[in-house]
């Protein structure tokens, strides 16, 4: 039998089901849809744990992905398929640090990435993805709020631009998506002028102002799906080209550069963390019952409260 069967068999014995970020590998993606799971973004794998009537969910993705499913599911058990996988967002915001950070902002509404530990959003108002973060920030720019935004930096520039909402920042980043240079992205535009260019982001504001495109995983594969253009330039883990080649067969597509002057790698557009996700660690992991996501109940508790009011906000 196949390892992709025995997964299979083993999720239906356990009432499990497998739920995949697009950023990890393509078959643990199909894997996932194939089984009835789901492979999406951060906001959407949350609520389908949330939804599923599964005893078990396997998270296929980075630690925050599994605490999200934990704390709105707390009666599930929840995997992670290698625990030490975490992202350089949540490592950024350590909760002490940024706890005391809030203290001394009590004017301001606390909005933090899902990129984030289930402590730094126990502390928070509201938690947010990159398919909402416009959305809520406006909302509360439009009730007259100040903010205080952590932990990625960029991403919070970004939603800054766009409302011009008063926002403080903190000072995190994604180590995949600061990568990506806006010298090389030019020289490839001008390569490709026909080309769109869709960023995700979480990218640098300089690589963001040369986008046609600027959204959520979802948001990116949808706009190679549905927009006219043939060739598209993209600026974010490249794992996600498993499914934009699915939506759109005959459309090309091509990393963004993260080469060019301050560059440490040639092509290093996808997150080590993500890698960790692999077929045999997922059977391992169904088998053995191991890293399974426990949380403080209190912390817990005050995390969902959080993640709860957006997805309300955006249902
Ligand atoms: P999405 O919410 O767009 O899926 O992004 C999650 C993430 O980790 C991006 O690096
Ligand atoms: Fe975190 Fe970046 Fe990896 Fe996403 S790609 S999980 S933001 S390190």
């Amino acid at each position: 039998m196949s390892i992709q069967d025995q997964i299979k068999a083993e999720l239906r014995a356990r009432n499990a089901v497998l739920v995949a970020h697009y950023y990890v590998s393509g078959d643990l993606q199909d894997l996932a849809q194939e089984s009835g799971g789901l492979v999406s973004d951060s906001l959407e794998m949350a609520r389908f744990g949330q939804n599923c009537d599964a005893d078990t969910i396997i998270v296929a993705g980075v630690k925050f992905m599994g605490e999200t499913a934990k704390i709105l599911s707390p009666e599930k058990t929840v995997l992670v398929l290698d625990e030490s996988a975490t992202c350089s967002l949540d490592e950024d915001c350590p909760i002490d640090e940024f706890s005391k950070y809030c203290d001394q902002h009590p004017d301001r509404k606390v909005v933090v990435y899902a990129n984030t530990s289930a402590q730094v959003k126990a502390r928070a108002d509201w938690v947010v993805t990159s398919g909402s973060a416009l959305k809520v920030v406006k909302h509360l720019h439009d009730q007259g709020e100040k903010i205080l935004w952590a932990p990625d930096r960029h991403l919070g520039h970004y939603v800054q631009t766009q409302t011009d909402a008063d926002i403080l920042l903190w000072q995190g980043s994604c180590v995949v998506h600061e990568r990506f240079k806006a010298d090389a992205l030019q020289t490839l535009k001008a390569k490709y002028p026909e080309a769109a260019v869709l960023v995700h982001p979480e990218s640098p504001q300089s690589v963001v102002d040369l986008a046609d495109v600027v959204g959520s995983t979802t948001a990116l594969i949808n706009a190679v799906k549905d927009r006219n253009e043939s060739t598209f330039i993209i600026a974010t883990d490249n794992g996600i080209f498993h499914k934009m080649h699915e939506v759109a067969p005959h459309k090309k597509l091509l990393e963004a550069p993260t080469m060019g002057e301050g560059a440490d790698c040639e092509s290093c557009a996808h997150c080590e963390w993500m890698a960790m996700n692999t077929l045999d660690n997922c059977l391992d992991v169904i088998k053995t019952k191991k890293n399974e996501i426990l949380i403080d109940l209190t912390v817990a508790k005050k995390a969902k409260e959080s993640i709860q009011k957006l997805l309300d906000f955006t249902a």
